[in-house]
């Protein structure tokens, strides 16, 4: 049984890799934390608790970052891809539930303590709140059993940035909190858009979703149609990269992912601003700012065939159970 945290900016995709971590066979959600990102922090906390509600999902859900800690590459939250409530501008009901009162930070110090060794944190936002944890908890890296990013580009299979020629959205959004996060020593495997971007769901997988995965699918197939407008305007196909659900994917079956352990920097200004890099591992360099860091494992190959299996098949069989 993996017990999980999950750090998030729902978002679309997000929304998608939430109910795959809900619906995954051997996972314990423990927590919800929110932050800023695809939305305001606001509207992220109400789509988590709108799924917590709609799914019957039993973890508490948790308000995190407003802001980022440094200077970010990127500014207001990017409607034009997750539509202005997150969403996809779906209605979203009035909510029953509430966010619990303690911070997103101190909430993930806090499952993390209570079973120590025992939790993976999926962080698919900004890294703020891990920042935040660390700077609350100092010993979390010997605590915590995985963290498991989805953010990052390091040129693997052609893939660069997305918001500028080197920086991805979620690194971009606080590259502060995420040169702190992973060079932290906390255990972190970077599923980046090297490899998420090699995942791709066309027109004919999210019918198939809409037909085989009840609710949970009608539910995808509803908030993807403006994601897959945003990707058709851009790419011209009516198809989209599989981003944070990739990280669910490395969580749930690792081996379907080539990593390569790396010392790994964030610039944190100027024109490449958001670029993750890596250092080649025993490489000597002039500067210092590579000695003696911790490792990050950074994923550069995936099956794509069998990583999209494993979500169809994760979604479709939990039709039919109880609050499923
Ligand atoms: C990342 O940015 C967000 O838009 C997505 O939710 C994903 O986490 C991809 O760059
Ligand atoms: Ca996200």
């Amino acid at each position: 049984m993996k017990r999980v945290v999950f750090d998030t900016d729902i978002g679309i995709d997000d929304a998608m890799a939430l109910l795959f971590l809900h619906f995954a066979r051997d996972v314990e959600l423990q927590a919800i934390v929110t932050g800023f990102g695809n939305a305001s922090v606001d509207s992220t906390t109400r789509n988590a608790l709108y799924l917590k509600e709609k799914f019957g999902i039993e973890a508490p859900v948790f308000r995190g970052a407003t802001e980022p800690i440094g200077p970010s590459l990127l500014r207001g939250y990017p409607d034009f891809v997750h539509g202005r409530n997150g969403l996809g501008d779906i209605d979203i009901p009035d909510l029953g539930c509430r966010a619990e009162s303690q911070p997103g930070a101190q909430a993930i110090v806090d499952v993390v303590r209570q079973y120590p060794g025992e939790v993976s944190i999926v962080a698919v936002g900004r890294m703020t709140n891990v920042a935040a944890a660390l700077e609350l908890c100092p010993e979390l890296p010997q605590l915590v059993q995985q963290l498991v990013v989805m953010g990052g580009a390091f040129g693997f299979n052609g893939h660069r940035g997305n918001v500028s020629p080197v920086a991805e959205a979620n690194i971009a959004g606080d590259p502060l909190a995420a040169d702190r996060v992973f060079t932290s020593g906390l255990p972190t495997t970077i599923v980046g858009l090297d490899v998420t971007e090699e995942v791709i769901m066309d027109r004919a997988y999210f019918d198939s979703l809409r037909k085989d995965a009840g609710l949970a699918g009608r539910f995808i197939y509803d908030i993807s149609r403006y994601y897959l407008a945003f990707h058709e305007s851009v790419t011209g196909r009516y198809a989209c990269p599989v981003h944070d659900s990739s990280a669910v994917a490395w969580l749930l079956q690792p081996d379907l992912f080539t990593t390569l352990d790396s010392t790994i920097r964030v610039a944190t200004e100027g024109i490449a601003c958001g670029q993750t890099v890596w250092a080649a591992p025993g490489t000597r360099y002039e500067t210092n700012g590579w000695d003696g860091l911790p490792v990050c494992g950074i994923c550069t190959a995936v099956d794509s065939d069998t990583l999209l299996q494993l979500y169809a098949d994760t979604l479709a069989s939990a039709v039919g159970k109880p609050s499923r």
